[in-house]
């Protein structure tokens, strides 16, 4: 104990910062002036109307899409001008809001399907049959087997994906995220039409992955966001409006306006 109370904590490292990105679309501006600073190990997460802007902050944080203007380091590296798989080769993965799982392969077969997209080996390469190729199926087995494990899919290994349950089919869509164990996994807006015990399911699972890993995660379900974030980031008008606890952000009078004012909710 003694030692320890002597011994200096570094300051907690940067997962991601973004400083001041502007992004436009012709004559629309769909982010302007957003800045922020995650903590490796924080659940972080962004709210806001529909329109907002949180999808393309996610598309720029995660390198798919390019600012306009405004710098974005990703553990460290400046990624502002790295390409999209560059980025995810540094340790990120992400979901989008649509989900995307392959309806017609079984829940393994998507769950190769995220193995393939942060791997170094293509398709020449198993065809070569190298035995670092080897080695990389063995490590895909073992991570397979972590994943359904932690997804509560074991019993769903061998079914096609379309015939899930929609909640676990969004359930899935994280699996295959998580096959890459990123250090920084991106959700944009995991739970939407989720029925409430597919929710308390999905922010159990959230949890169990948590440590270890920075999470950045879009919601509009504000139980989502209470119930797993340790600070929220509020963009109205691609503007930031506030960055604080959950339980201040949803006090917020432009949060209260913005959430009453928009009928598309
Ligand atoms: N590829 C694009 N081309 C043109 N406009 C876009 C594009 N992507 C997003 N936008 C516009 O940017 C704004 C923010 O969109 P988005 O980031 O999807 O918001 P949110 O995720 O908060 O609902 C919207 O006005 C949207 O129409
Ligand atoms: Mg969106």
């Amino acid at each position: 104990m003694h030692s320890r109370a002597l011994s200096v904590s570094p300051a907690p490292a940067v997962a991601v910062r973004a400083t001041d990105i502007v992004k436009r679309y012709g004559g629309v501006t769909a982010l302007n002036g957003v800045s922020l600073t995650v903590t490796e190990g924080e659940v972080f997460g962004i709210i806001g109307p529909n329109g907002a802007g949180k999808s393309t902050l996610f598309d720029i944080l995660c390198g798919i899409t390019k600012p306009t203007s405004g710098a974005i380091e990703v553990l460290g590296r400046d990624v502002g001008h790295m390409a999209p798989h560059a980025v995810a080769r540094t340790g990120v993965a992400r979901t989008f809001q649509r989900t995307a799982v392959f309806a017609d392969a079984t829940v393994f077969e998507n769950l190769r399907y995220g193995r393939h997209a942060s791997f170094r080996h293509g398709v020449l390469g198993r065809i070569v049959g190298s035995s670092s190729c080897r080695a990389d199926e063995q490590a895909f087995q073992e991570r397979a087997r972590e994943v359904l494990a932690l997804t509560g899919l074991d019993g769903d290994r061998d079914r096609r994906a379309g015939v899930l349950a929609y909640g676990v089919q969004r359930r899935l869509a994280v699996g295959v995220a998580l096959m890459a164990d990123p250090k920084i996994l991106f959700l944009d807006e995991p739970a939407a039409g989720m029925n409430g015990r597919e929710t308390a399911d999905f922010i159990a699972l959230i949890r169990a992955v948590a440590p270890g890993r920075t999470i950045l995660i879009v919601e509009h379900d504000m139980a989502v966001i209470r119930e797993l974030c340790g600070r929220a980031l509020v963009v109205v008008d691609g503007r930031p409006v506030v960055i604080d606890e959950p339980q201040h952000v949803l006090r917020h009078p432009e949060v209260i306006t913005a959430y009453l004012g928009a009928d598309d909710e």
